[in-house]
């Protein structure tokens, strides 16, 4: 047989990818398909499609099935996939799902005028290497082999095929669990179900196969002992980590996906300067940057499209989504913080929270107790203690006392309250909106604010003091008098 067609002996044969996706996926209780479920990054076939796209083949072939079109449908819309490659993928319908051989079959009028190598991978496997393909593709090309396997040698070959193999370690064939003897169930190694498969091989030998099995379905695998048969060369590249080939059946499954995935990016984080001392309870989800330099502590959930900027220290028991953390900014323990920007060395916290459309400038100090909401504090201002700020904008370098709050709501409207530059509010004040502190001006401590108060005056609303002399003696000797 001639097993491939090169210009040159050097070149590589061309490659084309068949991606197995027509399977049921039952136990994912889910009305989407299972290639369709989606890690913290994007769906189990895109992920796999990304690192296929990445061996630049010269085209990909998606054999689906039970509801395929939205697999098609969310395929050519995909964002995680490049025009590239999207425009390389072709689908091919399994009527039935009569078994990974009979998925294949579906895909071969997709390669009727193809010559050169078909990389198989299964859609449900999304932690699957690029680095692992390439050095499969490589062991195929190496050994001039008809066919390739990537196996893995473990001690827990569970419900996995079998890969078997002669005394002289020649591969033979793949048994399914099911199909197992005793002696074969021993067997450690086991099939990934990823195979390099030379094209003028698999048409033939996918035609020929038979259902004569347990399951009554056509097994891709049984093209091993074909070629093994018929004295094609057979070779494998073993694996030694389980998780690569991880396929997803289960919802549980997805979920210790995700983990991987996240203490994969925590790692890459980590090695490109961000500082987590305990990286183990902290959470960042997949659209989240965080410059080097950053400073991270325990229990701290970076959520949605959040940005953190560099030499930016989060101590700890913090929740920020959908926020800008700018340069330097200090954010103290037990934040909440929500469609926000904090500004240049900015502090917040501890025990803060900043609701949608705040906005804090350079060096803004939000102190414990102080709540935001479409806030906007220019560079310098601070308010240190027990506030609330709403619908307000506070310029710069003013100061806000503690207690102090923006009444910004009659019970059916909200209203606006204007704060100068260089203003000092005394504490305790209740500034009723709407209402303007024009810049420079001071509020009395305990005042309630109701009329806008002129540049650089002093306000207050305060009952005059009244003290009577020796009132609380007078009334301590009465008291006692009384026991
Ligand atoms: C398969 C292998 C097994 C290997 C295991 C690794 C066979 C017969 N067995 O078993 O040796 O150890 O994978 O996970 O191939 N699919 C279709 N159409 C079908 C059936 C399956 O498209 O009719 C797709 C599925 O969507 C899935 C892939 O093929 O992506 C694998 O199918 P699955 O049923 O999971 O195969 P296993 O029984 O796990
Ligand atoms: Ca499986």
């Amino acid at each position: 047989m001639v097993s491939r067609q090169l210009k040159h002996a050097s070149q590589k044969p061309a490659l084309a990818v068949v991606v197995l996706a027509a399977g049921l996926g039952k136990r994912m209780q889910s009305e989407l398909p299972k290639a369709l479920a989606r890690t913290r990054e994007c769906s189990l076939i895109e992920h796999v499609l990304q690192t296929c796209g990445a061996l630049s083949p010269e085209r990909i072939i998606v054999v689906i099935g039970h509801k395929g079109e939205l697999i098609e449908q969310a395929l050519t819309t995909s964002p995680h996939l490049g025009a590239w490659n999207k425009s390389k993928i072709s689908f091919a319908r399994q009527a039935q799902q009569l078994g990974t051989g009979d998925a294949v079959k579906s895909a071969l009028p997709e390669l009727a005028d193809f010559v050169g190598s078909v990389l198989i991978v299964c859609g449900d496997m999304p932690l699957v290497k690029r680095e692992s393909l390439e050095a499969l593709l490589a062991v195929h090309n190496k050994d001039h082999a008809t066919l390739s396997i990537l196996s893995l040698q473990t001690n827990d070959p569970a419900s996995y095929g079998r890969l078997v193999r002669n005394a002289s370690g020649a591969i033979e064939k793949i048994v399914e669990a099911r199909d197992c003897s005793p002696a074969e169930l021993q067997i450690n190694e086991i099939n990934s179900a990823i195979y390099v498969v030379d094209s003028a091989f698999l048409e033939p030998a996918i035609q020929k196969l038979e259902n004569n099995n347990n399951q009554k379905e056509y097994y891709l695998t049984d093209i091993v002992a074909r070629a093994a048969s018929e004295h094609q060369t057979v070779s494998a590249l073993v694996l030694h980590d389980a998780k690569e080939i991880q396929g997803v059946n289960t919802r549980y499954e997805l979920t210790m996906i995700n983990q991987t995935l996240l203490e994969k990016r925590i790692r890459e984080l980590i090695e490109q300067g961000v500082e987590m001392v305990d990286p183990r309870s902290v959470f960042i989800d997949s659209e989240v940057t965080i410059a080097r330099g950053a400073k991270i502590g325990p229990n701290v959930q970076l959520l949605g499209k959040t940005v953190i900027e560099g030499e930016v220290q989060i101590e700890g028991t913090a929740y920020i989504i959908d926020s800008t953390i700018k340069a330097g900014a200090h954010i103290k323990l037990g934040v909440r913080i929500e469609q926000a920007v904090v500004g240049p060395r900015a502090s917040v916290g501890p025990f803060a929270h900043l609701r949608p459309g705040s906005d804090l400038g350079a060096e803004v100090k939000i102190g414990n107790f102080v709540e935001t909401k479409k806030a906007k504090l220019a560079a310098g201002a601070k308010a240190s203690h027990l506030t609330y700020l709403g619908d307000c904008t506070v310029g710069e370098e003013s100061n806000i006392g503690a207690g102090t709050i923006t009444c910004n709501y009659d019970g059916y409207e909200k209203f606006e309250t204007k704060i100068g530059r260089d203003v000092f509010i005394g504490s305790n004040s209740a500034l009723v909106a709407p209402v303007t502190i024009a810049d420079g001006a001071t509020v009395g401590a305990g005042s309630v604010i109701t009329k806008s108060v002129e540049k650089d005056s002093l306000a207050f609303t305060r009952a005059p003091q009244v003290q009577k002399a020796g009132w609380s003696k007078n009334k301590r000797e009465k008291s006692a008098g009384k026991k």
